[in-house]
């Protein structure tokens, strides 16, 4: 027989209120196990679905050289770093990966952490305090909204990639500044002006924080992210913020800047010390993922990628759909969120996972179906996912 202790009487009305206030929101979340076949199709209920809701942007997660390396590594070393990276969980593997990391972007230093989680909720609280003002995009990612809670600092949050905006607020402030945007925006896909996030830092003496998880391998000639999109190199931020868990296929997530920021965060950032270091194959594996990244094959697969995207933006335009973004995040814009779950429930029945998002995650007006796309999704998949798309609106 199952246990559990009984909850006091104003804990169990506390649990049940709170039920019923997601349950009246339309907000109630459930888990739906199912096997994860390839980079793109997921098993569900003995159904093979093709997934545009994953962020396996290469297909790395399931490359054989990725497999191999993750296999090879627990074979030799076993699996977890068995403590914090200051107490007993530093390898050797994960100064190697950090090297690589610093290597590749082109920046003084990296500093590796369990998750992107955990990176921007560690760099925000380690650099911000009572005494910083906070300027955050309205869209940023909840990691860097948790962390600028933590932080205790003071937040305001400007208008999407709205740089005036950010300067007037900034400005305004006389103790330390900090500017924070993503690169990639991961529900509306379009992406900062990190030049001019650059300029506003400049000239409000702002410490800049990008968090590039959505570019990071993605984008780039040689997949350094929207940083090398941009033309431009590590000189434009203070510290960038990346994630192993996307474009890598692995797990961990990662901040690069000059030496002193990151040996302020070796000694401050809360995630990193108080939590075991990342498992060896995972950094095995994000550390084969990111050679396949620098190498012309990652550059053969960031050009599929963008042919992907521009076969799924002209077929959703011929059905007359709105799309927002710019790269490999594909919101495809859907008038109400009743219409947008509807539509995302026929397009399961059809064999796609397609999630609508919708307040209070999308703008109140901007309900949407999110497609991520992945450079291992064929041609079948994206023109399939457009007919379905399309006769499920009718
Ligand atoms: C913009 C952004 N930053 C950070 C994260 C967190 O990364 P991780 O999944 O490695 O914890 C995510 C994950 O969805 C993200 O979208």
């Amino acid at each position: 027989m199952m246990r559990a202790m009984s909850l006091p009487d104003p804990w169990q009305h506390f649990v049940n209120a709170r039920r019923a206030r997601r349950v009246e929101r339309g907000l109630e979340r459930i888990l739906r196990p199912g096997t994860r076949a390839s980079g793109t199709r997921i098993i569900r209920n003995s159904r093979e679905l093709v997934s545009f809701a994953g962020n396996d942007y290469l297909g790395l997660a399931s490359h054989p050289a990725v497999r191999a390396a993750a296999a090879s590594c627990a074979k030799e070393f076993g699996v977890g770093a068995g403590a914090s990276r200051l107490i007993s969980g530093a390898h050797d593997l994960h100064a190697q990966l950090e090297r690589r990391i610093a290597a590749h972007r082109g920046s003084e230093r990296c500093l590796l952490f369990t998750s992107g989680y955990h990176v921007n909720v560690g760099v925000l609280s380690a650099f911000a305090d009572a005494d910083t003002l906070v300027a955050s995009d309205e869209l940023n990612h909840a990691s860097i909204i948790d962390g600028c809670r933590l932080s205790r600092a003071k937040v305001v949050v400007y208008k999407h990639c709205d740089y005036e905006h950010a300067r007037a607020m900034l400005a305004s402030h006389q103790g330390r500044r900090l500017l924070v945007s993503d690169t990639l925006f991961s529900m509306s896909g379009d992406m900062a002006n990190v030049g001019e996030l650059s300029r506003v830092a400049r000239d409000t003496g702002a410490l800049l924080v990008l968090d590039d998880a959505h570019g990071y391998g993605t984008l780039g000639g040689s997949g350094r992210g929207v940083l090398e999109e941009q033309g431009l190199d590590e000189s434009a931020a203070h510290i960038v913020t990346a994630t192993l868990s996307k474009a890598c296929g692995s797990l961990g997530g990662y901040a690069c800047g000059s030496d002193d920021l990151i040996e302020l965060l070796l000694n401050e950032a809360r995630p990193f010390m108080f939590s075991t270091a990342g498992t060896l194959p995972d950094i095995s594996a994000a550390m084969a993922a990111i050679v396949i990244i620098a190498s012309a094959e990652g550059r053969a697969l960031r050009e599929r990628l963008k042919t992907l995207g521009k076969r799924l933006r002209e077929g959703v335009h011929r059905h007359g759909f709105e799309t927002g973004g710019e790269a490999h995040i594909v919101p495809v814009y859907i008038d109400g969120p009743e219409r947008a779950v509807a539509l995302s429930r026929r397009l399961e029945e059809a064999g796609f996972i397609a999630p609508a998002i919708r307040p209070p995650a999308a703008p109140w007006n901007r309900s949407m179906l999110r497609l991520c796309l992945s450079a291992a999704h064929d041609d079948a998949d994206i023109d399939g996912l457009i007919q379905a798309l399309a006769a499920s609106s009718r």
